[in-house]
C-alpha cells in the first residue's frame, strides 16, 4: 500500500431503518480517534443520507451511496440521479456485484453511471469481480480485464476507486487470501496504468472486498496493491467496523 492513506468504506447494503442508521453512525463516529490516517466512507441506504450529511458535517466520516441511475431526471420510477445525491455524498458505488446479478446491470450499465456520476463531481467506486464458476475456470482475470475495460470506456478521469470484490468471498467468510487479492489487484493496477497512464494509476485507489474483517484487514492492507477495503457485513457492527478502522489508521 507504500505511503497512501487507506481508504475503508462500510456497504450497508439493504440493513438499517433511518433511526438505525443513525444510531450506527453516532456508534462508529464516538468511536472514531482524529488521530487515525484512514480516510472513512459509509454507505447507508438512500433514505438516511440526508439525515447522515448533518450528522457527519465536521467528522473524518464521509458519505457514499450504494448505487445511482445514469440519467439526469425523468419518468423513472424509483430511480435517483447523480444529481440528487451530489449534494447529499462524495462517493457512490456503482457496479456492485449484487446489482449486475439481481439488477440485470451489464458492463455498459455501469459504465453509463460511472461517466454521469464523475459528470456531477461524485466518485465512484467502480466493482469488479469474478463469480465462482469463473474462478474455478481460471477466468478470473479476463472477467476482471473485460469488465474494467468496458465500465472504463470513453472515461478520461481518474477521480475514482476500483473494488475488487471475488464474488465467492462476498458474505461468505471466506476472504481471498491476500496474495490472491494482491495479485489480482496488480492485474487491475496495469490495466489502469495502460487506461489513465502510470501516475494517475497509482493514485487510484483499490480497494478489496469478501469477508473484511477485523483479524484479517491488517493482512489485507499489508500486500502492495491494497489500498484499503468495502466492507459489507462487518461495518455494521460499530466495534467491528472501529477496529477496522484503527487498524487501518
Ligand atoms: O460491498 C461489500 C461486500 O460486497 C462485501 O461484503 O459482507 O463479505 O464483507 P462482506
Amino acid at each position: 500500500m507504500g505511503n497512501k492513506t487507506p481508504v475503508i468504506a462500510g456497504n450497508w447494503k439493504m440493513h438499517t431503518t433511518l433511526s438505525e442508521a443513525v444510531d450506527l453512525v453516532t456508534k462508529i463516529g464516538q468511536g472514531t480517534d482524529k488521530g487515525w490516517r484512514v480516510e472513512t466512507i459509509v454507505c447507508p441506504p438512500f433514505i438516511s443520507l440526508a439525515k447522515l450529511k448533518e450528522l457527519t458535517a465536521g467528522t473524518p466520516i464521509e458519505l457514499g451511496a450504494q448505487d445511482v441511475f445514469y440519467e439526469e431526471i425523468g419518468a423513472y420510477t424509483g430511480e435517483i440521479s447523480p444529481g440528487m445525491l451530489s449534494g447529499l455524498c462524495r462517493y457512490v458505488i456503482v457496479g456492485h456485484s449484487e446489482r449486475r446479478m439481481y439488477f440485470c446491470e451489464t458492463d455498459e450499465t455501469v459504465n453509463r453511471k460511472l461517466k454521469a456520476s464523475i459528470k456531477h463531481g461524485l466518485r465512484p467506486i467502480m466493482c469488479v469481480g469474478e463469480n465462482l464458476t469463473e474462478n474455478e475456470s481460471s477466468n478470473a482475470e479476463s472477467v476482471i480485464s473485460r469488465q474494467i475495460k468496458e465500465g472504463l470506456k470513453g472515461i478520461e478521469s481518474a477521480e475514482l476507486l476500483i473494488a475488487y470484490e471475488p464474488i465467492w468471498a462476498i458474505g461468505t467468510g471466506k476472504a481471498a487470501t491476500a496474495a490472491y487479492a494482491n495479485n489480482i489487484m496488480g492485474l487491475i493496477r496495469n490495466l489502469l496504468k495502460g487506461l489513465f497512464g502510470s501516475e494517475a494509476a497509482l493514485n487510484i485507489p483499490l480497494l478489496y472486498g469478501g469477508s473484511v474483517n477485523a483479524s484479517n484487514i491488517t493482512e489485507l492492507l499489508s500486500q502492495p496493491e491494497v489500498d484499503g477495503a468495502l466492507v459489507g457485513g462487518a461495518s455494521l457492527k460499530a466495534d467491528q467496523f472501529l477496529s477496522i478502522l484503527k487498524q487501518a489508521g
